[in-house]
């Protein structure tokens, strides 16, 4: 259990919450301003959730096939979520990119759990 792990999860799970929010609720309801601030304030979070992940990734351990899933994962997690806010700001279908991101999330968060670091060990 490193500080960083913590950091890592808090920076996802708060980025998730306003990712959600964004695509949702304020996506539906056509409030734009307050959408686009949130949109800054979750890109801010894309930028912790890198920077843990990749403190994490050079902190010292044997970067193996494992860990280097694990940072496409999670880019890719971070890369379908942007996905989802540009096509659904201009109206488009998303369901096939809210299925892939829930899956590549799931993936991204087992295969955290799995690796040793952190707080499920
Ligand atoms: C939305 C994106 C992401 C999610 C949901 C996520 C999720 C997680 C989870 C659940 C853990 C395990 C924490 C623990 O065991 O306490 C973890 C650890 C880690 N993450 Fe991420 N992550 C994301 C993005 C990234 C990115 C972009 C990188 C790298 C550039 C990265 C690199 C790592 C590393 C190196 C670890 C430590 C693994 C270990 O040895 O336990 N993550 N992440």
């Amino acid at each position: 259990m490193t500080v960083n792990t913590h950091a890592h999860i808090t920076s996802w799970v708060v980025a998730i919450i306003l990712f959600v929010i964004a695509a949702t609720i304020l996506n539906k309801s056509g409030k734009e301003k307050a959408q686009k601030i949130v949109k800054m304030i979750l890109r801010l979070f894309y930028l912790f959730i890198l920077a843990t992940g990749l403190l994490l990734l050079f902190g010292g351990v044997a970067i193996d096939g494992e860990y280097i899933g694990k940072a496409i994962l999670g880019i890719l997690s971070i890369g379908f979520m942007e996905m989802i806010l540009a096509r659904s700001s201009k109206g488009k279908p998303n369901g096939l990119f809210w299925a892939l991101l829930i899956i590549v999330l799931v993936l991204t968060i087992a295969l955290g759990m799995r690796l040793p670091l952190g707080i499920w060990g």
